[in-house]
């Protein structure tokens, strides 16, 4: 496998991930770890990636020199171009102006990382310092007009590196040059797929738990749902699930997480009917802020509780992905968001954590969730907030107002998805604002709830667009919505992008 050592470049889970499509495991690490620590993970090849600093900065990220010893194939990457040549004996310095964007690159001599790639080549760089001296033992293989040495090596050690971004799709041949090095230099095999991870985990799964008993808190989206099975396919019955019923979910979907994990899968799943409780704890709160806090302390009552009754339960099983643990800031700072999952489970639980997921990105554990044989309706679902309908129902939550986003809601899916636009669209689902005006059906004056609809394009969440769903399709949603679900006689549509506005109303 071949490791990334993290130099805090906003690209460096993309080396990771392009080197995976290549069939070859690679996971990221900070930049911290040592020579020992390597060979410990039998490495057999490593990255350094890009970074914000400058070998000259005051607290200028290190590596431990021990590493250049093992005998093991290096690329540098940007900053670590830059740490390789300032660690080997080379020479960096500030570039008169720093470079932001496409260059063009000409290879000056042969070598194994840009086999068979033409001479010259569009790259994407960005950097403020650069190497104007390599170490000894090194050669300038590529060269720019802003930047002379764009890449050198060192072939008899296997050191590589090069000042651009060849994970970014804008470097042309990026693609190919860490295909060369992970294929051809790193002689890696190629054979790392989704059967073999299963494989892999399952058996590590086995050997953690041995005979013991794991609980698992499923929510009924995709990462909880994997984690499930996965775990389930390695010990079978000591996998016990929890799903709790707070009644803020959309229509249908506690029939369908019931139908996949006990029908489907024949599992362990204990159902937990907390409606009441939550609708109690909800009454007369109309604070947005409030709300999330009710709804998501309650979630962790109710769970602490049923889960004190069960008996000798040992593990918790969470559905922790790679990017929530690399988000919430690995040695290399620059911590994104902390990391919350289930609705962040109390701290002083009697449980060891069992987190089989968090070598994945999402698509992947999509993949997995397939190979699993889950559903594609479960492991396509679109997002859906913890705190569900209750921050769809803006102000104070009702009965009659969940069940109206919930109706609505079914409506606006169902056409969706005849209208084939359901993989398109990133998120869409209806909110019910707390407001009223005047309509007309029949000869009759109605006042009554006007119902937004929201349907986004995002890759991540952190910014969208709102989605040109086509004026037909709108229009089909608007009058079942109307006609079919009583007390609502306005429909709107949502055109902000966010920002400024956020995907949910609360
Ligand atoms: P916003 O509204 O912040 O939402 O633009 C971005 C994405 O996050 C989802 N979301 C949540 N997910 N717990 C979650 O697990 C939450 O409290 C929560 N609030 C928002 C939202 O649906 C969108 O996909």
């Amino acid at each position: 496998k071949i490791i990334v050592l993290d130099f805090g470049s906003q690209y460096n889970q993309l080396i990771t991930r392009r080197i995976r499509e290549f069939g070859v495991y690679s996971e990221l690490h900070p930049h911290t770890v040592t020579a020992e620590e390597l060979k410990a993970m039998n490495a057999t090849g490593v990255i350094f990636s890009g970074g914000p600093n400058s070998v000259y900065g005051e607290n200028a990220f290190r590596i431990d020199e021990a590493i250049f010893e093992l005998g093991l194939p290096i690329l540098g990457i940007c900053y670590g171009m830059q740490l390789m040549a300032h660690t080997l004996g080379g020479k960096v310095e500030k570039a008169g102006n720093s470079e932001y964007g496409k260059a063009e690159i000409q290879i000056l001599a042969e070598n194994s990382l840009f086999a068979d790639l033409p001479t010259e080549q569009v790259v994407w760089m960005s950097h403020g310092d650069l190497v104007t001296e390599t170490p000894e033992g090194f050669t300038t293989v590529a060269t720019s007009e802003s930047c002379p040495i764009s890449a050198m090596a060192d072939e008899k050690r296997k050191f590589y590196a090069v000042q651009f971004h060849p994970e970014v799709r804008h470097s042309v041949y990026g693609n190919e040059l860490l295909r060369h090095f992970a294929m051809d230099i790193c002689k890696a095999k190629g054979d790392w797929s989704m059967e073999n991870f299963i494989e892999m985990q399952v058996e590590k799964i086995r050997n953690q738990v041995g005979d013991k008993k794991v609980l698992c808190a499923l929510s009924g989206g995709v990462d909880s749902s994997v984690v499930a099975v996965l775990i389930h396919r390695a010990i079978g019955d000591q996998l016990t699930c929890m799903f709790v019923d707070h009644n803020l979910n959309r229509k249908g979907e506690v029939a369908q997480v019931m139908k996949t994990f006990t029908e489907d899968f024949d599992m362990n799943l204990i159902k937990i009917d907390a409606r009441e409780r939550f609708m109690n704890k909800l009454k007369g709160v109309s604070d947005p802020e409030k709300k999330r806090k009710i709804i998501g302390n309650e979630f962790i009552y109710v769970f602490d509780e049923e889960a004190a009754k069960l008996d000798g339960m040992d593990f918790l099983a969470q559905g922790t992905l790679y990017t929530d643990i690399i988000e919430s800031g690995t040695a290399t700072a620059q911590t994104i968001k902390s990391h919350h999952n289930v609705g962040g489970l109390p701290e002083d639980m009697q449980f060891e954590l069992i987190e089989p997921l968090n070598t994945l990105f999402k698509d992947e554990v999509r993949l997995l969730g397939l190979e699993l044989g889950l559903d594609e309706k479960v492991v396509w679902r679109q997002p859906f907030p913890g705190p569900g309908l209750g921050i769809r129902v803006l102000g104070e939550v009702t009965e009659e107002k969940l069940n109206i986003v919930r109706e609505s809601d079914y409506i606006l899916r169902d056409e969706i998805a005849k209208a084939g636009l359901d993989r398109d669209i990133w998120q869409y689902f209806t909110v019910l604002p707390d407001i009223r005006s005047v309509g007309v059906m029949g000869d009759q004056r109605t006042y009554d709830y006007t119902i937004g609809i929201r349907a986004v394009t995002s890759i991540d969440g952190m910014t969208s667009d709102w989605a040109r769903i086509p004026w037909d399709v709108l229009e089909k949603i608007s009058v079942r919505i109307v006609n079919e679900v009583d007390h609502i006689n306005r429909c709107v549509y949502d055109i902000t992008s966010k920002p400024p506005a956020t995907i949910e109303w609360e």
